[in-house]
């Protein structure tokens, strides 16, 4: 396994948008265990998409069981193809991204979502998803139409926030 570099902005490569998957194979499994190596690392995401490592296929991983706060969730999901087949309701949310490392963004999203998604054999599924778990699967299947969350702000002035910057040694990441 290995950990993969993160696409950051302005890389232009995070704006293409990425190609289904069709074959289920070993390297597909191999590429999944190195992306779900690579959403762990640090302090682990609770999402990524390949978009982020460069590879353009419609690949997520998203986790959110173990937030701080515990919200509804499915455990860790590795989604392939996924698609959003209804939405319900709006929501404003803080965001985050491996991407946009120095910023924070209140972003518009569904409150609920239905998705439709093969798993890494290719065996289709679909999930109901609500609150910060549908928010994380919307985020990264952006990621896959080459959309980044500080593109979807209403105010760049009111809804971008930059992380705090610690000094070396000094408190953990947020
Ligand atoms: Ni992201």
């Amino acid at each position: 396994m290995a950990i993969l570099e993160i696409l950051k902005l302005p890389d232009s490569r995070l704006k293409e948008i990425a190609e289904e998957v069709t074959s289920f194979d070993d390297e597909l499994h191999r590429f999944i265990d190195d992306l779900e190596e690579t959403r762990l690392d640090g302090p682990a995401a609770v999402g990524i998409a390949a978009t982020q490592v460069g590879r353009l296929q419609r690949i997520v991983i998203i986790d959110c069981s173990n937030t701080r706060k515990p919200v509804p969730n499915h455990g860790r999901l590795v989604l392939v193809n996924p698609e959003i087949t209804e939405w319900d309701g709006f929501e404003l949310g803080r965001e985050g991204c491996l991407s946009v490392p120095d910023y924070t963004g209140n972003v518009i999203r569904a409150e609920k979502i239905k998705v439709k998604a093969m798993d890494p054999a290719g065996l289709a599924s679909e999930y109901e998803m609500e609150g910060f778990e549908a928010r994380a699967l919307q985020h990264e299947v952006d990621h896959l139409d080459g959309i980044l969350f500080v593109d979807r702000l209403v105010s760049r002035r009111t809804d971008l926030f930059q992380r705090k910057v610690y000094r070396k040694g000094g408190a953990q990441k947020t």
